[in-house]
């Protein structure tokens, strides 16, 4: 059996305290804490000499921990486990408990919160771009069904099906791309090609990219007048991603614009940076949805975001535009943002750094 005496343990855990995600505990034959380090004192929310003398269920109210603890106590032999601990029970951990001389336990705490976290957002992605994809292929399958079953449909509609599935391929191959382009950006494999660009130019030819689309939604586009010092003014950016993001942004000012509204396009100086804006009339964001909408596959209204809207401009609402514009905007250094009023519009910008 391991022994551990007093000293060894103190010098254990000032080892341990340069380990992140690690925490030690001596506790004695009644599972009280006989000993315990700056880790464990974080963790239970109180100062290590607090702890001495509580029970570990006292301290951090977790009967998961304290099963193990009990069945390395009763078996003499090592016992391991899982509990969730810290304030709700947020923070994931392996527990090892190891029994030492005259009945103290060692109690080894191993923090796997980080790695909880990424099989859970593997789970939702795998989840998501499943219902991404299956939607286009159901219709698909439907349309090709048609086509080929025995009731031929009239060559007029023969045409129509053929064309939506000509529109659901595009959809599906448009969903590929942006899938490619993020993990692209977001490994850092695709280096950034800066170039100084004049913001009057950026903002131009966004206007020119988005207008047609504009139009036959009949959604005027107006560009603002830029900053007063715009001669001397340049940002550091990579031409083509910074276009992407900003186009990104005026698809959806027009997706989500209002009948009639308008989309304006501008920028203007900030300390070391420009900020490119895309503001819209249209429907707005819940304060509620504000913070997540960058997220991967993330829509305020599921239902609405494919709507009749999305033939005219092209697929594009699996809900990765903004996560791209994000990560486009922070591989520049720069941050995405929106301020945005339900019913009455929004205001999307990019901010990139600019020439001192
Ligand atoms: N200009 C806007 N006005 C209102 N809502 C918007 C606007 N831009 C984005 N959103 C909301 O944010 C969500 C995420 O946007 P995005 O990532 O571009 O995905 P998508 O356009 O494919 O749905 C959209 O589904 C929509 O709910
Ligand atoms: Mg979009």
């Amino acid at each position: 059996m391991l022994s551990l005496d007093p000293r060894s343990a103190e010098a254990f855990e000032a080892l341990l305290a340069r380990t992140v995600g690690f925490v030690l505990l001596l506790v004695d034959e009644r599972l009280r804490i006989t000993r315990a380090g700056a880790g464990a004192a974080h963790l239970a929310d109180r100062t290590a000499e607090e702890l001495i003398g509580l029970s570990l269920i006292a301290a951090f109210g977790s009967a998961a921990l304290d099963s193990v603890a009990r069945e390395a106590l009763g078996g003499d032999e090592p016992a391991s486990g899982e509990a969730q601990l810290g304030a709700l029970g947020r923070r994931h951990f392996t527990v090892d408990v190891v029994p030492i001389a005259a009945g103290n336990l060692v109690v080894a705490l191993h923090e796997i919160s980080t790695l909880r976290r990424v099989e859970r957002v593997r789970r939702d992605f795998i989840a998501n771009i499943s219902h991404e994809l299956r939607t286009p292929l159901a219709s698909i399958k439907l349309l090709a069904e048609t086509l080929s079953g025995g009731a031929a449909p009239d060559a007029d509609t023969a045409a129509t099906f053929a064309e939506q599935i000509g529109r659901e391929v595009d959809h599906l191959a448009q969903l590929v791309d942006e899938l490619l382009e993020l993990s692209m950006i977001e490994s850092g494999e695709s280096k950034l090609a800066v170039e100084t660009l004049d913001p009057d130019m950026v903002v131009a030819t966004l206007a020119e990219r988005i207008g047609p689309v504009a139009a036959r939604r009949h959604i005027d586009v107006r560009v603002l007048p830029g900053a007063a010092d715009a001669e001397a003014v340049r940002a550091l950016a990579d031409p083509a991603r910074l276009g992407q993001a900003l186009l990104n942004l005026a698809h959806n000012a027009v997706k989500y614009n209002r009948v009639e509204g308008e989309v304006r396009l501008g920028w203007q100086t900030l300390p070391g940076l420009v900020r490119f804006t895309v503001a819209d009339d249209g429907i707005g964001i819940p304060d509620a949805h504000q913070s997540r909408i960058f997220e991967r596959f993330y829509k305020v209204d599921r239902s609405r975001a494919r709507g009749e809207a999305d033939e005219l401009l092209g697929g594009g609402s699996a809900g990765l535009g903004l996560a791209i514009v994000r990560h486009i905007a922070e591989a520049h250094g720069g941050s995405a943002g929106v301020e945005s009023t339900e019913g009455i519009g929004s205001t999307f910008w990019v901010d990139v750094p600019r020439t001192a």
